[in-house]
């Protein structure tokens, strides 16, 4: 299993996440649990998706089993945009972390630059639909509180979510404690090739979200080079992609909901040069979240 190294200095990010954004509690369970048999060690979550505590429960449970110790996994979750504001940080970290069952998070991310209005209202709505953003509270501010979480060892790193190279640069230039990850959507038809270069410089990982496109089709699952490689090297169109994520030096979160998909998932290897270099030369483009733009997610569940 390829693990990446973060650059605060406590431990490795394995390369192969499982991202928790699934609806429905129940099968937030048993795919939880069949991410875990399978193998997957890193688990993405977020305060957002209304479900750390279904993510705890297989966790606990896989925990107990014994076979797998709370060391053994990665678990990371996220501060929502209405918990910008400084004072909101570690009441918001320390709900999540009670959600999960946890003693420690491995990693905390702020979800989304935006600051929406502080509260419990995740999706802060003016009478036309348009969202409330908080404009007396920084990133930086923010970013100072993320900070302060590290220093009382709840955490051991932090990191961005949802972010450009532009809104980067200067929370790198300013931070005390260096984003040690940024999450955001990429894959062949959305390579951030510029990002990664300068992440990559400064031992940041990128985590890379919607490897397989969101499963959408038509995309990148039957996209042409995609399947012409996977019929040459005897894998699915899946699994190249998540090789080629690997290969390209970050760490992905994929979401498969059953137990075979799972297996499948975590079965990835490394693609002949050829086949790796035949991707880079994809020229499509495409971005299937505008929540950069924003903050406001296009994959969240509305109702459950
Ligand atoms: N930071 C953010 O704003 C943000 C945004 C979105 C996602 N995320 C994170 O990223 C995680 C990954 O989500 P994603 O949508 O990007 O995952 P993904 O793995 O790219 O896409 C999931 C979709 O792919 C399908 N799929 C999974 N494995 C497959 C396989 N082997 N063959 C064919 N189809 C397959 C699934 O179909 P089935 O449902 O039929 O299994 C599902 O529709 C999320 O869970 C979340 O943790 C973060």
């Amino acid at each position: 299993m390829t693990r990446i190294p973060l650059n605060h200095g406590v431990g490795h990010m394995p390369a192969l996440g499982f991202g928790t954004l699934i609806p429905d509690a129940a099968l937030t369970i048993t795919a939880t649990r069949g991410a875990l048999e399978a193998g997957f060690r890193h688990f993405d979550c977020a305060e957002r998706y209304g479900n750390e505590r279904e993510v705890g429960k297989a966790l606990q449970e896989g925990l107990a089993g014994g076979g797998v110790a709370r060391e053994d996994i990665f678990v990371t979750t996220k501060l929502w945009n209405s918990n910008h504001r400084p004072e909101r940080v570690e009441p918001a970290f320390e709900a999540s972390l009670d959600r999960l069952g946890l003693k420690y998070l491995d990693l905390y991310l702020i979800h989304t630059p935006f600051a929406f209005r502080p509260g419990d209202d995740q999706d802060p709505r003016d009478q036309n639909g348009n969202v409330l953003y908080d404009r007396d509270v920084t990133l930086f501010d923010t970013w100072k509180a993320m900070e302060t979480l590290v220093d009382h060892g709840k955490c051991r790193a932090i990191g961005l979510s949802d972010i450009t190279l532009n809104t980067l640069k200067p929370i790198y230039e300013s931070a005390r404690i260096k984003p040690a990850v940024v999450q955001v959507e990429a894959h062949p038809y959305l390579p951030e090739t510029e990002l990664l270069q300068f992440c990559k410089e400064r031992g940041i990982v990128v985590l890379a979200f919607a490897p397989l496109g969101h499963g959408m089709k038509p995309g990148l699952l039957d996209d042409p080079v995609i399947s012409a490689i996977a019929a040459r090297v005897g894998k699915t169109p899946a699994q190249v992609l998540l090789a080629w994520a690997v290969q390209r030096g970050t760490a992905l979160l994929t979401t498969p909901r059953t137990a075979a998909r799972a297996r499948e998932n975590f079965d990835i290897s490394r693609l002949p040069a050829d086949a790796f270099d035949e991707i880079n030369r994809i020229q499509i483009r495409q971005r299937l979240n505008s929540v950069v733009d924003t903050g406001v997610p296009g994959f969240i569940p509305q109702a459950r």
